[in-house]
């Protein structure tokens, strides 16, 4: 165990200092991009400034025999490409595999200036951090890096999720968790060959009517994803770090995918991965609040006064709790207008009623 008054100490000599918390910066989409992909690679520079995260991957979906010319590739978009106020992360490959010493290397010591976030796969426990802590500020402290770079970890594994708050606070290094539920349903043995979203078979039943039993009863499709994600969720919240959805694997399903990251947007997560770009305007849409959601929490802080007691409105209780609830939303609504003049334009018209 690391006691507190080392946890904020820097692990290698000449590494940057440890930051005290995780700003929150917004990264309602991660877009995923393969960096070996010439195509996709160009039309990067074009994407900085219209989603909030751009994540070179290094990881699954790129074939073996390309690893490297991914790694490269990486390297040459971050030096050519002005990110302006869009965060650079990437996906770095497995800590079992033979690539990911090279990616930390090249990436830390080429492009450490560039990069915001690391995003580690099937990370199991925090053993698996602190290896990650301790290279990372080796490689910080012969590049000459003034701040750390962070680390996100995928929750994938069965063992990951049993291990989730001491993942979170395994290093001051930590940003967040995404939830991987390809990986995590092979991992554990579930019976769904989707990537992310429901299944048909998973429901409940209405009960039989007694005067009619053979009458058709209506099912009710269950999110097989509620049990992992609110338990990301808490774990995140324990240690002040940002939780997210993963990859939707049917890209044509719209609907559904904007299900999904809805569900994950109102049980706490801050955005999810976008795999395709018509995914990034589903996900910028879906994790920024809605005006009547803004106008409604504009117009209880404004009740609200000293922010203690209650008040009614329409008819319904307002307290110190909700009020609260709404500081979360005005809060999120605040740092998301600083980078989406779009999305200011609209907050700023709301009228609040009396
Ligand atoms: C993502 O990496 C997943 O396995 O779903
Ligand atoms: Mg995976």
């Amino acid at each position: 165990m690391r006691p507190a008054k080392d946890f904020f100490r820097p692990l290698a000599v000449g590494a940057p200092e440890p930051l005290r918390s995780i700003p929150a910066r917004p990264s309602r989409a991660i877009h995923f991009f393969d960096p070996s992909n010439e195509k996709m690679a160009g039309k990067v520079p074009d994407m900085v400034g219209k989603v909030d995260v751009l994540l070179g991957n290094l990881e699954d979906a790129v074939k073996a025999d390309r690893k490297e010319a991914a790694r490269a590739g990486l390297v040459k978009i971050a030096q050519a490409t002005d990110f302006g106020p869009t965060q650079l992360w990437t996906r770095i490959n497995a800590l079992d595999s033979p690539w990911v010493l090279e990616d930390l290397t090249t990436l830390v010591t080429e492009i450490g200036d560039k990069l915001d976030v690391i995003m580690v796969p099937k990370v199991q426990g925090a053993e698996d951090i602190h290896y990650v802590d301790r290279l990372l500020a080796q490689l910080e402290a012969r590049a000459g890096l003034q701040r750390p770079l962070l680390v996100h970890a995928i929750l994938e594994t069965a063992r990951g999720v049993a291990n989730v708050e001491e993942i979170c606070g395994a290093s001051p290094r930590m940003q967040g968790l995404s939830l991987g539920p390809a990986d995590l349903a092979a991992d554990r043995r579930m019976k769904t060959t989707r990537v992310g979203g429901g299944h048909p078979g998973y429901l409940v039943r209405q009960d039989p009517d007694p005067e009619q039993p053979d009458q058709a009863r209506t099912t009710y499709q269950q999110d097989l994803w509620h049990y992992t994600i609110a338990r990301m969720v808490d774990a995140c919240a324990m240690h002040g770090i940002y939780p997210y959805y993963g990859p939707f694997g049917d890209i044509s399903d719209e609907v559904a995918t904007e299900d999904q990251f809805r569900n994950a947007f109102l049980l706490g997560c801050v955005g999810t991965w976008s795999l395709h770009p018509k995914q990034i305007a589903i996900a910028n849409r879906v994790f920024s609040p809605s005006v009547d959601d803004i106008r409604h929490a504009r117009r209880v802080v404004a009740a609200m006064g000293d922010g203690t007691g209650a008040v009614m409105l329409d008819g319904k209780m307002e307290d110190d709790a909700s009020l609260k609830q709404c500081l979360v939303m005005v809060e999120l609504a605040e740092q998301l207008a600083e980078i989406d003049p779009e999305l200011k334009a609209a907050y700023d018209a709301i009228e609040v009623a009396e």
